[in-house]
């Protein structure tokens, strides 16, 4: 039929791909993976090698500007961020404005949002220059928005950062310094967090990502795209599953605690219940992230000493689906998601904020990928439909309908 016949401009066929799974967007140099294989590669190194050897700021350098910095331009970088690190104190009234209860995500994009009013400087940036002037300014900025969602939710005092630290402790220390307590340097937590940020920080075109390139696209201005990019971030099926993890952990926990009787729900076809942080759609033998946070996840519990009813079900949850035909057969292992949320709950991060911190570790991801699309003068992003509805009808009067 007519209407379902849809043409290009040009008079070649459209393609009608719900979800994208099959079609690509754009060209990119970032991100290279490999599900089958289990391969996830920023620029052309390993996730393994990177989380290994490199910290979270040489990282975003990496996927932002493509190449691993020298000493003088990741310490140029980091100065340039430090020198941008305030945030206008009007902000912290439309933070006050938000109720305690606020999902902190909610939170997060509208305050990113609202920065654009306080940097207009950064929205209509088109030269290289321009766009590092607007990157080095949420890089700085956007961990003191975390730190503030953090801590108006724990009702501590807001704060800033301290240029004396790195990057990553210093988000640690805006977010957990206790007023009238000095602050105590962790190694350990610091580390695992850093490498908890490399993880998550890119992961080609997902849902977020697309979101961001494709806001941009009509050049909306970084900080627009970033904060649409979050709202994207936000949802279960995509961000926030690591926080559906640690909320399923917590309702066996409630039940009685038997891993067991989960199990088996997971495998009734007749049941709902799916084991959250379990299987994934693109890596189909291992989620090479997971491989890696397991064995943080270990070290952080082991060295902080922490003993949890809700850890000891995760592991327990872990050891049993590795050893169940039905999870070994459908190669159901656990993701990036399971483990992260076991380490944020160690770190004394509450659950809500999960979503936040894989925000803030998918930030240079995202300002990669923008960046990448407008230097390529990348058109706007406009898809096409396949109409489905009424066909050309005639008005009817309100009052003969
Ligand atoms: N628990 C129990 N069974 C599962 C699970 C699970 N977590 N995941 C998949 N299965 C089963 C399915 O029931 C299906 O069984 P069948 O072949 O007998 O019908 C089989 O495994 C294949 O499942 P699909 O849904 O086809 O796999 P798909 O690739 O579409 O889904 C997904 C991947 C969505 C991640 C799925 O594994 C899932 O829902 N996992 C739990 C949610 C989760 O952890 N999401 C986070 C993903 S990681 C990230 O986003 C960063």
């Amino acid at each position: 039929i007519d209407i379902k016949t849809l043409r290009s401009a040009t008079g070649g066929m459209i393609t009608l791909d719900p979800g994208y799974k099959n079609t690509g967007a754009c060209e990119s140099a970032i991100t290279f993976l490999d599900g089958e294989k289990g391969i996830l590669r920023y620029r052309g190194y390993s996730i393994e090698e990177l989380a290994e050897k490199a910290d979270f700021l040489e990282v975003a350098y990496l996927l932002i500007f493509g190449e691993l910095p020298n000493k003088e331009q990741l310490e140029a970088f980091h100065v340039d961020i430090k020198n941008e690190s305030h945030v206008d104190e009007e902000m912290k009234k439309i933070l006050d404005a938000f109720p305690k209860s606020a999902h902190p995500m909610g939170v997060l994009s509208s305050l990113t949002s609202a920065l654009i009013a306080f940097n207009p400087i950064s929205v209509n940036v088109t030269s290289k220059d321009e766009m590092y002037g607007a990157i080095v300014r949420i890089m700085a900025k956007f961990p003191v928005l975390v730190a503030w969602t953090l801590r108006k939710k724990k009702g501590l005092p807001l704060d800033y950062g301290d240029d004396e630290l790195g990057y990553v402790e210093n988000i640690h220390k805006m977010m957990f310094k206790r007023p009238s307590q000095e602050y105590k340097r962790n190694k350990i937590v610091i580390d695992a967090l850093d490498q908890l940020l490399i993880l998550h920080a890119d992961h080609e075109q997902n849902c977020s990502t697309s979101t961001v390139r494709i806001v941009g696209s009509s050049h909306a201005g970084l900080f627009a795209s970033l904060s649409a990019g979050i709202s994207a971030l936000w949802g279960p099926l995509h961000g926030g599953a690591n926080q559906a993890v640690l909320e399923m952990l917590e309702a066996i926990e409630a039940d009685g605690g038997d891993t067991k009787k989960y199990m088996a729900k997971a495998k009734d076809k007749n049941d709902p219940f799916r084991l959250m942080g379990f299987g994934h759609r693109v890596y189909k033998n291992f989620d090479p992230r997971a491989k890696i946070i397991k064995k943080a996840a270990e070290e952080v519990l082991g060295d902080l000493g922490i003993e949890d009813p809700i850890l000891e079900i995760a592991k327990g949850l872990a050891k049993e689906a590795l050893e169940d035909e039905y999870f070994v057969k459908r190669k159901l292992y656990p993701n990036v998601d399971f483990y992260s949320g076991i380490i944020y709950r160690a770190l004394g991060i509450p659950t809500e904020m999960f979503t936040v911190m894989f925000a803030l570790g998918r930030l240079p991801g995202w300002i990669a990928q923008w960046r990448e699309m407008r230097l390529r003068s990348e058109p706007i992003g406009r898809p096409r439909q396949i109409y489905i509805g009424e066909n050309q009808r005639p008005f009817v009067e309100v009052d003969k309908r």
